[in-house]
């Protein structure tokens, strides 16, 4: 696979993202919540971080994380299935994850359906832990799990000041 570039969505990405969720995330169920509007105002406002990335310059991937004073929302990840396991999805939300720290997040959190056993899989593996079931969560009548994740980081231990060898 050519190499995936990663960057910031602007306005003319918002069609195809929203395509990619309606057929990728929002599958089966009624409606078109992240219809283009919507995920035109996500990429504008400025509390939310909208990244896609392209193979040969065409979208093959998104996320959109929306950032709060202490927690994150990832509200939307989706990568092509022509894409999918080649670590897209996963280096998509370490970039969000290093934007977060930076920020002064500690728990990213986010809701999936809990049928989505992949999904499910990909984000445990990134650590996240299942905290809830929330029946009715998608258009009244599907469940979703939460998820979520503290992403502090240990304070490394190498170079710490031993007794005595202070100036
Ligand atoms: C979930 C999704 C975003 C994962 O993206 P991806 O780029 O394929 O994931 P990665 O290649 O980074 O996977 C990293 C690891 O997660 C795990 N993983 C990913 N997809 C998995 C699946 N379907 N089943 C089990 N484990 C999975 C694996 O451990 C994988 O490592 P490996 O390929 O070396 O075994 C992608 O499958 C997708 O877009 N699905 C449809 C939309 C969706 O469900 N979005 C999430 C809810 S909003």
């Amino acid at each position: 696979m050519s190499t995936p570039v990663f960057r910031l969505a602007t306005a003319a990405d918002a069609y195809e993202i929203a395509v990619m969720s309606r057929y990728l995330v929002e599958v089966g169920l009624r409606g078109w919540s992240w219809h283009p509007e919507r995920v035109a105002k996500a990429i504008r406002a400025r509390d939310t971080s909208v990244v896609v990335v392209e193979v040969k310059e065409n979208l093959v991937g998104f996320a959109i994380m929306e950032f709060g004073d202490i927690k994150a929302h990832l509200s939307l990840l989706a990568v092509k299935p022509s894409h999918q396991r080649c670590s897209i999805g996963r280096q998509m939300v370490d970039w969000l994850e290093e934007t977060a720290l930076v920020a002064g997040i500690s728990t990213i959190n986010l809701e999936l359906r809990a049928n989505n056993f992949g999904a499910r899989c990909f984000y445990k593996m990134l650590g996240f832990k299942e905290m809830a079931y929330i029946p009715g969560y998608y258009r009244g009548v599907e469940t979703a799990v939460k998820m979520s994740r503290d992403i502090r980081r240990a304070i490394p231990q190498t170079g710490q000041l031993t007794p005595g060898s202070a100036a």
